[in-house]
């Protein structure tokens, strides 16, 4: 074990408020840095103003902190930052995305999704792809839990148009191989788009995008330590040539007549009204923060609570561990005969926080019972007597189970 566990839970002002909690829900929302708090305030303190607009001293400070900011973002995924557009979040972006996209398909074209996307990545493509009346096929799964690439290849065609998939599941953690993926399309079809949802692997895993090469890869600020309602949908530069802007108003556009409107070039047409400033700069500050510890020691620590926590629980018999000996920073369980909703509540009491019920997922599978699973999600700021305290905890309420049950 490297001493991670010894020094990280200092930098997040969270336990200082919140003493005796311990927080097993990262794959939800990460906790913040001090240092990514303080840039807010700062920015609201020192700044508070809006690039592109005025020539003014706050404007030429903006201007250098952005330009900073959006390049630090771009050398952290390894993409060009003219690539970068600003979203309000995966779901935000993975909304704006599916319907820009599918506005350039025909009837009958084709999107392949899987069972295991979280809600974000599949209703946007669902709902916008009615109207154009798309045709879905769904990825399967092999049994390391990852996607199927050898299945998935079998099922792109020249009329298959999108995929979209999680480059990291939320339940299962596994992480997906993209650069397989990636091959197989180019072998089937390469005018179909890559489309990586990588909410739960930024912050958590390297995602160097060049070598994993997608063409939209999108994920949230709040999962990787910067504030909420910032988010990054990075678009391939050819592509995103092609498609229209996200949203249209001020800052998109040249000049607008009843007649005539003259929008500027990429990426500067997608920057329509005050963009979320605060939430960028905390985006740049919490890259700082990653790039400090490392991201292999991050991965690496996360995983080895993972399996310390894993191995604590295997004898349990009113647990199933779903994604057993998968490297991630999320255990999967699931609970036998007892509801998951009821362990979530107890051990709540208990200030211990997790996630039980669906998770965002909610196609039936033959893996595990949706509203029966557990899922402990790890970052940098838990530490192993945590998860000696939880395994204490649920001892202690199966005991009481037991005995119900057994009257
Ligand atoms: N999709 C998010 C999660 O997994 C909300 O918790």
């Amino acid at each position: 074990m490297n001493n991670l566990d010894k020094n990280k839970k200092k930098e997040f002002p969270f336990f200082k408020e919140n003493k005796k909690l311990i927080y097993f829900d990262s794959a939800l929302t990460s906790l913040k840095p001090k240092l990514v708090i303080d840039e807010i305030t700062n920015f609201y303190t020192k700044l508070n103003y809006s690039n592109f607009r005025s020539v003014n001293v706050l404007s030429e400070k903006i201007n250098i902190k952005f330009e900073e900011a959006i390049e630090k973002i771009a050398n952290f995924l390894n993409v060009q930052k003219e690539e970068l557009i600003f979203t309000a979040g995966a779901t935000d972006g993975l909304n704006d995305l599916a319907r820009v996209l599918i506005k350039r398909l025909k009837r009958n074209d084709e999107i392949i999704l899987g069972d295991f996307e979280h809600a974000s990545n599949f209703l946007p493509w669902i709902e916008y792809g009615k109207e154009k009346k798309i045709k879905f096929k769904y990825y399967k799964i092999n049994e390391k839990f990852e996607i199927d690439v050898s299945d998935l290849e079998k099922k792109i065609n020249e009329k298959t148009k999108i995929i979209s998939i999680a480059h990291v599941f939320n339940t299962l953690g596994t992480t997906n191989n993209i650069k397989e993926i990636r091959k197989a399309i180019n072998k089937k079809n390469k005018d179909c788009i890559l489309v990586v949802d990588g909410a739960q692997a930024v912050g958590h895993i390297e995602t160097n995008l060049k070598t994993l090469d997608p063409d939209c890869y999108l994920f949230s600020g709040h999962k990787m330590f910067a504030s909420n309602g910032v988010g990054i949908c990075y678009i391939k530069n050819n592509l995103l040539n092609k498609i229209e802007p996200f949203k249209y108003g001020g800052g998109n556009n040249i000049d607008f007549q009843k007649d005539k409107i003259i929008y500027k070039n990429v990426p500067k047409n997608f920057y329509s009204g005050t963009l979320n400033y605060p939430g960028i700069f905390s985006l740049s500050k919490a890259i700082d923060f990653i790039e400090k510890i490392g991201i292999k020691n991050i991965e690496n620590y996360c995983n080895e609570l993972k399996n310390y926590a894993e191995e604590k629980l295997k004898n349990f018999e009113e647990i199933k561990i779903i994604n057993k000996n998968v490297k991630s920073s999320i255990l999967f369980l699931e609970m036998k005969n007892i509801p998951a909703e009821d362990i979530s509540y107890l051990l709540g009491r208990k200030n211990i926080l997790f996630r039980s019920g669906t998770n965002c997922v909610k196609i039936k599978n033959e893996y595990f019972n949706q509203n029966k699973t557990i899922r402990l999600s790890f970052h940098i700021y838990n530490e192993k007597k945590e998860i000696d305290k939880f395994v204490n905890e649920l001892e202690n309420a199966l005991k009481t189970f037991r005995k119900l049950i057994n009257k």
